[in-house]
């Protein structure tokens, strides 16, 4: 049908990919809050640029509108008259970008309440507690003990673990000591010694942190899990079975002559033993998590414990 002077087409706007964009980059956004940091902040930039770029020509009008009004009067839709000029700034324009500013307000409002809520306890430092294992010399030198403290002394029943521990010694002057979490790097499960475990010589010290029971063992083939045959040698290393990591360990210090049981971390690997032991230790990963590699990427950000 032929176009006749004073028909009015309307000016839709010229498709942008910058929307598609931004959705990409909130997706890989909340991708990257499941798996890892760096996934997340690649996401949130490309949802930035893209965001940006989408404001801007929104609030900036279509180019191709403007153009098409350029156009000679032959080759286009005829000009306002001249008794009605063109509005310099559109209502249109200003209604859609208040449309869309007024919806991401109230949408960041209500969801970034509630997802902060939900996400940001679990990632924010939360206060270890540290453990009173009792004094050193209950821990013979080059011997292993089995043994169990609660690590919330208010929650005794529910937070009672198990570790591992050598004394290795002096090392420049200050005491050494291997301690090594009983927590299968499979899927959880507690490991058992590789060896004798001496209970007719348990002992139950009193310490601030509550009764601590200490056993005498002799691992001398490591550590094995008895539900699925992971297997670890004497310093956690993952020597067999399904683990894909070493055995955790617990950070320690020696006050007042006592030993004081820290953090948990993860371990890639432990070369040589004892108190020259060369440890590359990682942030605590969870059970079933590579600690290095590839791999390590793509499991979910784990929560302090
Ligand atoms: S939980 Fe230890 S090998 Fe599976």
């Amino acid at each position: 049908m032929e176009e006749r002077p004073g028909d009015e087409r309307p000016q839709l706007p010229p498709p942008s990919l910058w929307p598609v964009g931004f959705a990409v980059g909130i997706v890989c956004l909340l991708v990257g809050l499941v798996i890892s940091w760096p996934v997340a902040a690649v996401g949130a930039a490309i949802a930035l640029v893209f965001g940006f770029l989408w404001a801007r020509d929104v609030t900036r009008g279509h180019p191709e509108a403007a153009e098409t009004s350029a156009l000679p009067a032959d080759q286009g839709p005829p000009a306002m008259p001249e008794s009605e000029p063109a509005e310099r700034f559109p209502r249109s324009r200003f209604l859609e970008g208040a449309t869309l500013g007024l919806g991401a307000l109230i949408g960041a409002i209500v969801t970034l309440p509630a997802a902060g809520f939900a996400l940001l306890p679990g990632f924010l430092k939360q206060k270890q507690h540290k453990v009173d294992l009792g004094p050193i010399s209950d821990f013979e030198e080059n011997k292993w003990k089995v043994v169990t403290f609660a690590r919330d002394p208010t929650n005794a029943n529910i937070s009672r673990r198990t570790a591992f521990v050598r004394n290795n010694g002096l090392l420049n002057g200050v005491p050494s000591f291997t301690i090594i979490s009983n927590r299968c790097a499979h899927v959880g499960c507690p490991v058992q010694p590789g060896g004798p475990v001496f209970q007719k010589e348990e002992k139950t010290i009193k310490t601030a942190n509550g009764e601590v029971l200490l056993t005498p063992v002799l691992p001398a083939a490591g550590f094995i899990c008895p539900c699925h045959g992971g297997s670890y040698d004497q310093e956690g290393n993952r020597i067999a079975g399904p683990p894909v990591r070493g055995l955790d360990r617990y950070e320690f210090d020696i006050v007042n002559g006592r030993l004081i049981l820290g953090d948990l971390y993860s371990v890639v690997k432990v070369e040589g033993s004892g108190k020259t032991a060369r440890i590359k230790k990682v942030e605590l990963h969870g059970p079933g998590q590579h600690a290095d590699g590839p791999e390590s990427w793509l499991y979910p950000l784990q929560p302090p414990h």
